[in-house]
């Protein structure tokens, strides 16, 4: 692979522009494929594999590690091992264990090379495998072959040979036009990283220390966070800046080494101070990630510095090569964009709000909703925290429980954010009348330089329901099984596992951008952020945080980053097929959110774009006129970005969710009961009549497929294909139900494409590759009709 080194941020740039709904803010997301990757969800692929099912009563974690020693037999050395990562759960209501394993070679992470292993009564269900399976003993003999620090110098010198080149014309032809615009400035540049990066001479060694391979001086995390920083920010400002004043950036920032008292098993944080750019301290640590070799059918490992960089607008976490740091190997950008629909309503105190199931105000009226919080998911309401978990109390009071009489709660913080900074605790929010959030909403139509003024004038109504809906979005997904062990969000988790201080910051009118919304998810233990913005589409400006459709698909970000690839890892969704259901399950919950018995169709954000398509290039129909969206349909020109992607994906879900329901039925409500006082959940209309300790099983079509979806979430591997969502959604029927729906649910995939036969070949970083639908299904399937 070539890299060039003025151009990588100009490269990566032209990448995202292949999404056609790109919104302004930038955002880099792409990396390499794994050949070798693989996903198993049956068990008769399992055992043939000759490893043998435990005990029904053996602890699932040694289960999984002599899982993984079988699969890894004759390989396991000091070199080569392993860890399993403290994320790992049991989901209390399958009785499922999610393992999370982390490869380790020479001691450093293999940061992509992950195992997830599902667990259930001594059996390995299923699992995902992506670790590295090339020889160890290869791993440094081919760093010395690339010679990447040599690569890089030679790269640089000869793009200051083209610039030269590039002067000498202009002085010995006496062009009319002078020399091109910055040719000066770019030969500057490239001397000054020439200097800054070791290039003068001497070849920097490996060096030996401890046992352990470290990056010489040409892998100062410095260099390799400033050539981040020029593809990563948006502000050509910025970058000129740090081309012309590279050495003054680079020792201005300060290395501080994170230690931890106890080994966590984790590697070595460098905290990186006063990078420019950015919101907060980077923090960086030496890991391995995986590069596809020459002939693509398996991997080399890179050493890189992996970096956690918050800038205003993104949250990105990078793979920068240690040794050529124009050599940006991976990037996620745990923000997630999507422009989608609506509002809701509710509360433990009383607010006037448009109401749970009521999409945008198109669809009803506002109207007094108590705070109806679900005791199992919010135990202490949407308004109470405990003060040791309250950031307003930072450090100044560390008993006992505050009642806020604000939006401000253990879910979820709600505040207006009209300078669209990051900065939100004493951002204003509106007070309630001993409980009563009760607040005009009537906007007139004004000139567009009022707009904005205008729906400032009902903040108060607007932070309501957006903390509203926010939470009720919470105890929903709490009660499908998004809970403390499996990284929800909540400042306190109420001693049920999981970390915490992480409840959700939402912004309501935040001035950072128009037309669009966000959602950034770091692991769990951090607080998720949701940016609501303002549409400029109608006057008056329609306000984001009243269309509830666009609020659940950003909470849904939260919800499957967390879930796939277990709550620490926020890496498994970040571009190509997978970065594309990360959208496609938003557009799915919330139109299943707000579908009612009568079927019909429906289009994603009409209100707020003020369109009647919607956002997206079809509405979710069963009607293949109206929506022909297959899966082939992915090679399409302009379905390389990832909300078309999830378009896609969001249209299979919606096919096969309707074909559960023509089978069960449809639940009026998708809230479960509550508990019982002595904790057991009755069954009620909702349930199936529970058989023993089996699962609790939701009774009717809707609701079980929500059930479904996110327990294949936490069933499917890190950076899922579409082929391994499809089966992990089987595999979780098939724990749920003991496989009723096995051909219910063949038949919808394969009705868009996605049966057995489908194909591909040739995927690329970016979501590419060639596509072929498959109509075929399982045998048993294929009976009369
Ligand atoms: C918070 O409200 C609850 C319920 O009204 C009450 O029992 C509790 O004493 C209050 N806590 C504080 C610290 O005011
Ligand atoms: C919000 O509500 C408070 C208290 O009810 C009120 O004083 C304030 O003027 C309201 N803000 C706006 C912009 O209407
Ligand atoms: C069901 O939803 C459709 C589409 O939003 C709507 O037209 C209809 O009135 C709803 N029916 C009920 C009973 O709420
Ligand atoms: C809980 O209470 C219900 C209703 O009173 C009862 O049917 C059930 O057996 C109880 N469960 C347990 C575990 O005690």
């Amino acid at each position: 692979m070539r890299f060039a080194i003025l151009a990588s941020f100009v490269a990566l740039a032209v990448a995202h522009a292949h999404d056609s709904t790109a919104p302004r803010r930038k955002s880099l997301g792409f990396g390499p494929v794994h050949p070798q990757a693989e996903y198993r969800s049956s068990p008769y692929q399992i055992t043939t594999n000759g490893f043998v099912p435990q005990e029904v009563g053996s602890d699932p974690f040694a289960v999984a590690r002599l899982f993984i020693e079988d699969q890894l037999v004759g390989q396991l050395s000091e070199s080569l091992s392993y860890r399993i990562r403290d994320d790992s759960y049991t989901d209390s209501n399958t009785g499922i264990t999610h393992i999370y394993a982390r490869q380790l070679v020479n001691g450093f992470e293999v940061a992509d090379g992950n195992m997830n292993i599902n667990v259930k009564d001594g059996l390995i269900i299923s699992y995902g495998n992506s670790f590295y399976k090339g020889l160890t003993s290869e791993v440094l003999a081919n760093s010395h072959k690339h010679h990447p620090h040599r690569e890089y110098c030679s790269q640089l010198e000869a793009e200051m040979g083209d610039r030269n080149a590039e002067l000498r014309v202009d002085s010995t032809e006496q062009t009319v036009m002078g020399s091109r615009p910055g040719v000066h400035h770019e030969l500057r540049t490239l001397r000054q990283l020439h200097a800054s990066n070791n290039c003068e001479g001497k070849d920097i060694p490996y060096q030996f220390h401890d046992d352990s391979l470290v990056a010489s001086e040409a892998g100062d995390v410095r260099a390799a966070l400033l050539q981040f920083m020029l593809a990563a920010t948006p502000n050509d400002k910025v970058q000129g800046d740090i081309l012309s004043n590279y050495d003054h950036y680079l020792e201005k920032m300060s290395l501080t080494p994170e230690h931890h008292f106890v080994s966590t098993g984790e590697p070595i944080v460098m905290k990186v101070d006063n990078v420019p750019d950015t919101v907060n301290p980077v923090r960086a640590s030496l890991v391995y990630v995986q590069v596809p070799n020459e002939a693509g059918d398996a991997t080399e490992l890179h050493l890189v510095w992996k970096m956690h960089v918050e800038m205003q607008d993104n949250w990105y976490e990078a793979a920068v090569s240690a040794q050529s740091p124009h050599r940006i190997i991976s990037v996620v950008d745990w923000a997630s964009d999507a422009p989608v629909p609506t509002p809701e309503p509710s509360a433990p105190a009383t607010y006037r709000v448009f109401p749970w199931g009521v999409n945008d105000p198109t669809e009803g009226e506002r109207k007094h909703v108590k705070e109806n919080f679900d005791a199992l998911a919010s135990p202490a309401g949407w308004h109470s925290i405990p003060a040791a978990n309250d950031p307003s109390l930072k450090g100044t009071q560390s008993s006992g429980w505050k009642n806020s009489t604000t939006t401000w709660g253990n879910n979820v913080f709600a505040q207006e954010n009209w300078e669209g900074q990051n900065s939100y605790i004493t951002n204003y929010r509106p007070e309630g009348d001993s409980g009563l959030y009760d607040y005009p909403y009537n906007p007139k139509e004004t000139s567009r330089d009022e707009g904005q003024a205008e729906a400032e004038k009902y903040i108060n109504a607007t932070v309501t329901q957006l903390f509203y809906t926010t939470n009720m979005v919470h105890d929903l997904y709490h009660r499908y099984g998004f809970d403390e062990v499996s990284g929800n969000f909540q400042q306190y988790n109420f001693g049920r596992g999981g970390r915490e201080n992480d409840g959700v910051i939402c912004n309501a009118q935040d001035g950072s951008g128009y037309n669009n919304a966000n959602f950034m998810t770091p692991p769990d233990g951090q607080n998720g952020r949701m940016r609501m913005y303002l549409w400029n589409t109608a006057l008056p400006f329609r306000d984001g945080d009243l269309e509830a459709g666009i609020v659940i698909h950003e909470y849904s970000h939260g919800l499957s980053t967390r879930l796939t690839g277990g709550p620490s890892d926020s890496g498994c969704l970040g571009w190509g097929e997978s970065g594309g259901m990360g959208e496609g399950w938003g557009d799915f919950l919330a139109t299943t959110i707000r579908a009612n018995k009568t079927y019909s169709d429906y289009a994603m954000g009409s209100w707020a774009a003020n369109t009647e398509k919607g956002i997206r290039n079809y509405p979710y129909s069963l009607d293949e006129s109206i929506n022909p969206s297959s899966y082939q349909t992915l090679d399409k020109p302009g379905y390389w970005g990832v909300h078309a992607i999830g378009e896609v994906w969001a249209q299979l879900l919606w096919v096969v969710s309707q074909r559960l329901i023509e089978k069960h039925g449809f639940s009026d409500t998708l809230y479960p009961p509550l508990p019982l006082e002595n904790g057991t959940i009755p069954e009620g209309d909702f349930y199936r009549p529970r058989v023993g300790k089996k699962p609790l099983i939701p009774k009717h079509g809707n609701t079980l497929m929500v059930q479904l979806v996110l327990n294949g979430m936490k069933l499917q591997p890190c950076r899922p294909s579409f082929f391994d969502a499809r089966d992990a959604i089987i595999q979780a029927d098939e724990q749920l139900t003991g496989g009723e729906n096995f051909c219910e649910l063949w038949k919808g995939f394969a009705s868009r494409g996605l049966g057995q036969d489908a194909a591909v070949i040739g995927r690329t970083p970016w979501g590419g590759g060639q596509r072929s639908n498959g109509y075929s299904m399982p045998t048993a399937c294929v009976t009369m009709e």
